[in-house]
């Protein structure tokens, strides 16, 4: 869940990997360090929290190099704290290692450590790799320290990338990897690594990606890849095409708050995309598709059950939706006609990466929806889509939940043509939207002064309810959860019609209840849901493109009309904002909410 940063050239290294730091914080954001290699020496900075207590430190002139490695982390082992951060050096202060991972049998290797005399100063896992690589370089009589770095990282379970530095191979990091990300970025006379590329984007925007177990060797003017034999292999470039400016908040006040206003774009780009073209998904090999299953974690399993809805109506083809954790690890029923879709913004995420190995495994086709090019689930999947969002730097994802939706319902639409099954003019139909969407969504982002009075309103509140019938209540889903995630308010989501097998035994006054009203059919049904909870007292709050007395309810939010099936891209908007505010007016750091980070590869 860390961030990576590693720099060889001819600069300053320690300005580079602060900078890198800085850009890959809300990949974790507990405690950083970096090291470097001054003359013979390893000097290593480090300490608790954010990547600015790093650089406001005293100590900061005095470390000098061109070569260095750096890490803002995200603990799983031992307290964050300036002794458990990373780099961890081995027992001689001679090899430095960051670390991205859990390594699983750490106490075994600990104990076998501790008994042939090493000594810890860190509760982390991480320490024993560096004391590890120092064992195996000695047993090889000091020789050979990249076969040393194979033989440690031959004992690893779990999952780790890594960098490593030494006063044994000037000159040179080590990288390797297993289920986490790592890239190398070219430069002219200097290399760059990162464990996501725009920490390093205003550098270059050529790119290898290290494959599952290989190692490289980067010097200023070289870069050598080994497999795990230690065989020399060569390695494609990858162009990235952001732009570098799209990893700078611009002149907004966070990343979320720019990431929500550009979703009028983001959206419109990626329902532009030709590449569902390259999907070679045959008629004949959707005919027999006895059911498609979707499997993701949090926001992108969010726009999974959008995508249900869309997939049942025009495909009629049965439609699941799965939590990567949990269907990973329950024999799910699936088989060669089954379709599994694998959503994940980074492409990264440790549960969803296991779940496709698994149904791929049961012989399903698996396609993955992601908005990183190269990312590990690309590698994995027999056929990977991307969304055009662009990089998402805020922890709560918005962008990429709207372009999700919106690539998986123009993968929808390529089906239902191909199947036939429903009548060709609801699809004409809903073709006709897209071109609008981009400037629906703007009208709905100018109206940010209501949804800031009912952030205020809202924030003493303990618990907010968010409702919903069918396709309303996949937003209800991702409403909550954005609300829960940076404003740390407690809330739900239900679907309308379950409220009173319940959970409305909650409500009480003041309570509030956000209802989402965008189905014309099922607006009667709502509306009465919504008039229970105001009969208990619910401060009521409504979302809706349909015609409804507004005198009933505290606020209501009017959105555009738009087909039923593109309307979660629309109703959402407000739900963003409604949590983005109540986050500011609490005085919290929207971007980077407590506990969590942005992409999640541990399980
Ligand atoms: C979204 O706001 C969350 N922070 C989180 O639920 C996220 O969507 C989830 O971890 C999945 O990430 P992915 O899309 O990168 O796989
Ligand atoms: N497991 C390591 C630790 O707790 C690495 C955590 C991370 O990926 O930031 O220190």
């Amino acid at each position: 869940m860390c961030g990576i940063v590693g720099y060889v050239g001819n600069k300053s290294a320690k300005e580079i990997l602060l900078e890198g730091l800085l850009k890959l914080e809300y990949r974790g954001y507990d405690s950083a360090g970096f090291a470097v290699i001054n003359g013979k020496n390893i000097e290593c900075l480090k300490c608790k929290g954010r990547v600015k207590n790093l650089k406001e430190d005293k100590k900061i002139g005095s470390v000098i190099g061109n070569l260095g490695i750096a890490h803002t982390r995200w603990a799983t082992h031992g307290e964050p704290s300036t002794r458990n951060s990373h780099p961890h050096l081995d027992n001689e202060g001679k090899i430095a290692v960051v670390h991205n991972g859990i390594i699983e049998n750490y106490v075994e290797l600990k104990n076998f450590l501790l008994e042939r005399g090493y000594a810890f100063l860190s509760d982390t896992d991480t320490e024993v790799i560096p004391n590890l690589i120092d064992y195996y370089y000695k047993l090889n009589g000091n020789e050979n320290f990249l076969k040393a770095v194979k033989q440690a990282t031959d004992e690893l379970v779990g999952s780790y990338a890594l960098e490593i530095i030494s006063t044994h191979n000037l000159g040179e990091i080590i990288i390797t990897r297993k289920d986490s990300p790592l890239v190398i970025g070219k430069g002219v006379g200097e290399n760059y690594i990162c464990s996501d590329v725009p920490a390093v984007l205003s550098y270059t925007n050529v790119f290898y990606y290290l494959g599952e177990r290989e190692f490289a060797v980067i010097t200023k003017n070289d870069i050598k890849f080994y497999n795990n034999n230690l065989e020399s292999i060569k390695k494609e470039e990858k162009i990235v095409d952001w732009e570098n400016s799209a990893a700078d908040k611009g002149n907004f006040e966070d990343y979320m708050l720019k990431e929500i206003f550009e979703q009028p774009r983001k959206v419109e780009d990626t329902f532009n995309i030709e590449n569902l073209k390259s999907l070679d998904l045959p008629k004949e090999y959707l005919n027999d598709l006895n059911k498609i299953v979707i499997v993701a974690c949090g926001t992108a399993k969010n726009a999974g059950t959008v995508a249900k809805n869309v997939f049942e109506n025009l495909c009629r083809i049965e439609t699941l939706v799965e939590v990567a954790s949990e269907f990973r690890y329950r024999n799910p029923i699936i088989d060669n006609k089954t379709l599994a879709i694998f959503i994940s913004q980074s492409g990264e995420t440790a549960d969803t990466i296991a779940a496709l190995k698994l149904a791929k495994s049961k012989g399903a086709k698996t396609l993955a929806v992601t908005n990183v090019k190269g990312s590990s689930i690309t590698r994995e999947a027999d056929y990977s889509v991307y969304t055009l969002a662009g990089p998402e730097i805020a922890v709560a994802s918005t962008k990429a939940y709207t372009s999700q939706i919106a690539l998986l319902t123009l993968l929808a639409i390529d089906f239902a043509e191909k199947l036939n099954r429903v009548d060709s003019k609801i699809i004409e139909e809903l073709r006709a939207e897209l071109p609008n969407i981009g400037s629906k969504i703007n009208f709905i982002l100018e109206n940010k002064e209501l949804y800031h009075n009912i952030a205020k309103d809202i924030i003493e509140n303990r618990d907010v309810f968010f409702i919903g019938r069918g396709i309303d209540y996949a937003v209800a889903e991702e409403g909550a959860l954005k609300l829960k995630e940076i404003s740390y308010i407690h809330a739900e989501s239900y679907s309308s019609g379950e409220l009173k097998h319940g959970p409305i035994a909650l409500i009480e006054k003041g309570v509030p209840v956000i209802g989402i009203i965008t189905d014309e059919d099922l607006v009667e049904k709502s509306v009465s849901n919504m008039q229970e909870v105001i009969s208990r007292g619910a401060k009521s709050i409504v979302v809706t493109n349909q015609e409804i007395e507004s005198d009933n309810f505290d606020y209501i939010i009017n959105i555009p009309k738009i087909n039923k099936l593109l309307s979660p891209i629309l109703s959402v908007i407000p739900l963003q904002l409604i949590s983005y505010y109540a986050a500011k007016e609490k005085s919290l750091d929207v971007d980077k909410p407590r506990n969590l980070a942005k992409s999640v590869t541990v399980e």
